[in-house]
């Protein structure tokens, strides 16, 4: 057997695949594999179109595949020579029993450890990647450690920042690496095999090192923080409306103060992606079962916000629209949950359409990388659904568009030749604020972003 350091990695997702890829780009020395349980994910990733969008990662894939990083179904093979393990399967939230609808469904997690347990021969570090409730940590060692076969596992936390769109960048330059561990020897002899990794090309000073418990809780703690950040501005936005105040100046006028910073203050339809959502969930399930409701319900409430924010944005096309929307076409400009990605989990856009489609309108859905996605996401309704590349059929016949996500071409297309094949009034909905209100209204569009004063011919 080599004795080059063997990584492995089970699951090939949104994380998992990028994070594999600049590691083994920036650690010749390293063999990386990552492993899956769905072999199209796994074709896919060997093959010519990755089975995810990522600016940057063809060339990080191309650069290692092959070389020092391997996809591959073989999760035995792969457990039984690995020395450091990374765990990246999904950890969505519950949809049943205890906690459903708010605490983690820890199946694919469990599942995974004991298939580590059971192909284990040798002593294996075993990496937190995936975002799991505090205290995780616990119930991985007791599995693991539990065993009568003399193989010692130590467990360690290092949950990933990154964020999709700029994955690769974030990676490759991340703000910081969190890596916990036990603060025993064993415990702190596996934490710096990590940092050992990562050092590699993260500027030392960058990677932070902490207890289990702690690091655990930074990622739903980061993740809640950020997504209050936007709640907290999207409430500010309908007051906005309602005084002829300017949520960007607003934003502006407060994220210039450094101790608040400008970044994730953007009004738009509302936050989407795979976390936000579910990690804020699983916070209120945690707060709940220590019996501290208070604070329980204090982050319910940025998730609840979000919900109503989206619930908002098409009542505003509802009262614009004359109070019905019914047998009218309208075009949904994106269905990513942002821009660069064709992830389309929690998306804005699938609230929005349900909604619409409850009031019977036509709905268009448009989208760069996310059709694939969107078609499953509204599978239940799709026949009700025109599923259309091109932006310029998207909106022809249409009374209006709404743009949910902030891909840069809706910027740059030609909104003379749109409103021309519209049918008239013609209305915009800015749900990202990427649009210029003012030509648009000369070009005779009724305009309404959010948190700004609608700009109307009537
Ligand atoms: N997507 C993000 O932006 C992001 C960012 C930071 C952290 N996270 C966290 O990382 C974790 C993974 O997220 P993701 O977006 O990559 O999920 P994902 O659904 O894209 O990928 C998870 C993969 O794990 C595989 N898998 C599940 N059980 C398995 C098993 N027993 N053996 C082998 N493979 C298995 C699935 O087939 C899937 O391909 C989650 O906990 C998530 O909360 C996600």
């Amino acid at each position: 057997m080599s004795n080059r350091t063997q990584i492995l990695c089970i699951g090939a997702g949104y994380v998992g695949g990028p994070t594999m890829a600049v590691i083994a780009d920036k650690c010749p020395h390293l063999d990386v594999t990552v492993v899956d349980i769905n072999a199209g994910r796994i074709a896919a990733w060997n093959g010519d179109t990755l089975p995810i969008y990522e600016p940057g990662l063809d060339e990080v894939v191309r650069r290692a595949r092959g070389r020092n990083l391997f996809f591959s179904t073989d999760i035995e093979g792969g457990i039984r020579k690995a020395e450091i393990i990374f765990v990246s399967v999904n950890t969505p939230t519950k949809t049943f029993g205890q906690g459903a609808g708010c605490a983690a469904d820890l199946q694919y997690w469990e599942l995974t450890a004991r298939q580590i347990l059971a192909h284990s021969t040798s002593h294996k570090i075993v990496v937190e990647k995936s975002t799991l409730p505090v205290r995780t940590a616990e119930a991985m060692e007791r599995i693991l450690n539990g065993n009568d076969k003399g193989v010692r596992f130590d467990v360690l936390s290092n949950p990933e920042f990154l964020a999709e769109g700029t994955a690769v960048k974030d990676l490759e330059q991340p703000d910081r690496v969190l890596i916990g561990s036990h603060e025993t020897p064993e415990g702190v002899a596996a934490r710096k095999a990590l940092v050992d990794v990562y050092t590699t090309w993260v500027p030392r000073e960058r990677v932070i090192e902490s207890n289990l418990w702690s690091a655990e809780l930074s990622k739903l703690t980061a993740n809640a923080f950020l997504a209050q950040r936007i709640s907290s501005i999207n409430a500010i936005s309908a007051l906005c409306e309602k005084t002829e105040a300017d949520v960007d100046e607003v934003a502006y006028a407060i994220g210039t103060d450094s101790r608040i910073g400008p970044r994730f203050l953007k009004a738009s339809v509302g936050f989407g992606g795979s976390c936000f959502r579910k990690d804020i969930l699983n916070l209120v399930y945690i707060c709940r079962s220590y019996g501290l409701d208070a604070p329980a319900d204090y982050w319910e409430s940025v998730v609840n916000m979000n919900d109503w924010q989206q619930a908002r944005f098409v009542q505003t096309m509802l009262a614009s629209m004359f109070n019905t929307v019914a047998g009218k076409r309208i075009a949904l400009f994106g269905f990513a949950f942002k821009a660069d990605t064709g992830d389309t989990r929690e998306s804005p856009g699938i609230a929005v359409a349900r909604q619409l489609i409850e009031e019977h309108a036509r709905v268009v859905i448009t989208d760069p990388q996310a059709l694939d996605n969107a078609k499953v996401d509204l599978k239940d309704v799709s026949r009700e659904i025109v599923f259309e590349p091109d932006p310029y059929k998207a909106a022809a016949g249409a009374h209006a568009i709404a743009v949910i996500t902030e891909w840069t071409l809706f910027k740059t297309l030609d909104y003379e030749r749109i409103f021309r094949a519209m049918e008239k009034p013609a209305s915009i909905f800015d749900g990202r604020n990427i649009l210029d209100r003012q030509k648009l209204f000369e070009i005779g569009f009724n305009v309404f972003a959010i948190g700004k004063r609608p700009l109307k011919h009537f």
